[in-house]
């Protein structure tokens, strides 16, 4: 069996790090094509080194661009790929432009699709992950998800339950791989922060960097903190900081972190604030409260769990959830599946869907 895998965007890299090997050892031999969604080094080439997966075959090159002009241009690419190469199915994984762009092409073209982090729901159409989320599962031959509730969301849209598999979340695996080597190592130090002395903050979805006052709600409530903040900084989010850098701040902005560092440092944060889907999850695994900043959230297993607190985009209301998640008891329990075997069930779906 022969597999193209496609990725685009730095969420991405981390769902197909695990992944890769365990095709591999199964004999399922797998292409990996990255778009070039994201382009910047810090993006994209150290998490290829970091978590050692293997070299794209193709690069694509597309960049950054409206949403039409992004996707379009990734299908097109994506599109000479998959006619030439044929394979028996296209692998995408998470919500990313890149992953809706990997379907739509294979679709056309008749070749089988796996979603990896399929039937995740925020309800939300104004999120683009939303949508692309809904087509890419509309559109895909067999539905690996992370969650009961993915599965039933599925169902409920009148996928059939036969192209649903529950593995877990691959994420978890990819961080319960990752923790081992950054034992003892402690990233907050060369910030001059103690472990569970500060908040590590990252915002970047366009409802809270587009929207100039929930910026600065959000900005405001960093800055009031009783904790120091460090924040890496997303590109799209960088032009909006600019005037945040003076001595006197609480925020402490940084390039954006390697994987396995900015897992350190939400291990060893006392809350973590984001609006970044990954960083529920990861907050969550780590058992280090997350304040998320989003009207909703498809990943409501961590708020139903006690992990999480979505917040609206308020400074009281910020403060308030930071004041609160940073003496909160962390001994919530683990979603059921999201553990080290994720890859394994994975290629059992895979093969079992190809038998
Ligand atoms: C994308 C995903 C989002 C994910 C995020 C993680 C979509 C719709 N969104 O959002 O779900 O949470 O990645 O990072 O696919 N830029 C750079 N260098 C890069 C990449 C981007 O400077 O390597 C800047 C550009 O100004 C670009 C902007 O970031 O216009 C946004 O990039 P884009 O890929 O469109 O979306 P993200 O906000 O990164």
């Amino acid at each position: 069996m022969r597999l193209v895998a496609v990725v685009g965007a730095r969420p991405n890299f981390m769902k197909v790090a695990p992944l890769l090997p365990a095709l591999a050892a199964a004999g399922i031999q797998t292409d990996l094509v990255h778009t070039g969604q994201h382009y910047d080094a810090a993006m994209s080439e150290v998490f290829f080194k970091e978590l050692g997966i293997q070299a794209p075959r193709w690069n694509l090159g597309v960049a950054s661009g409206t949403h039409a002009s992004q996707t379009g241009t990734a299908m097109i690419a994506l599109e000479e790929v998959f006619a030439r190469e044929r394979p028996d199915a296209v692998l995408v994984v998470g919500d990313v432009n890149s992953t809706m762009a990997g379907a739509l092409a294979a679709v056309k073209l008749g070749i089988p699709i796996l979603h990896l982090e399929a039937g995740l729901r925020s309800r939300d159409m104004s999120m683009p992950e939303e949508v692309n989320r809904l087509v890419t599962d509309q559109l895909s031959t067999l539905l690996l998800t992370p969650t009961l509730r993915a599965n039933e969301n599925l169902l409920a849209e009148g996928i059939p339950a036969t192209r649903i598999q529950l593995v877990g979340n691959i994420m978890a695996q990819t961080l319960l791989e990752a923790l081992p080597r950054v034992l003892g190592v402690q990233p907050s130090c060369k910030f001059g922060l103690e472990p569970k002395g500060y908040v590590l903050a990252t915002i970047h979805r366009p409802e809270n960097t587009d929207e100039p006052e929930s910026f600065r709600e959000v900005l405001s409530a960093l800055q009031s903190s009783s904790l120091p903040v460090l924040f890496p900084v997303h590109p799209r989010t960088r032009c909006l900081l600019e005037d945040v850098t003076d001595g006197e701040s609480q925020v402490r902005l940084i390039e954006p972190v390697p994987y396995s560092t900015m897992i350190a440092l939400q291990r060893d944060a006392a809350a973590v604030i984001t609006d970044s889907g990954g960083m529920q999850e990861e907050a969550c695994m780590l058992h280090t409260p997350c304040v998320t900043v989003r009207r909703n959230t498809e990943r409501e297993i961590t708020v139903e769990l006690g992990a999480n607190e979505l917040v609206s985009a308020s400074a009281p209301e910020i403060s308030r959830a930071i004041a609160t998640a940073i003496v909160k008891p962390r001994d919530w329990p683990l979603p059921e599946l999201w553990d080290a075997q994720v890859s394994a069930r994975v290629v059992e779906a895979i093969t079992r869907a190809f038998a």
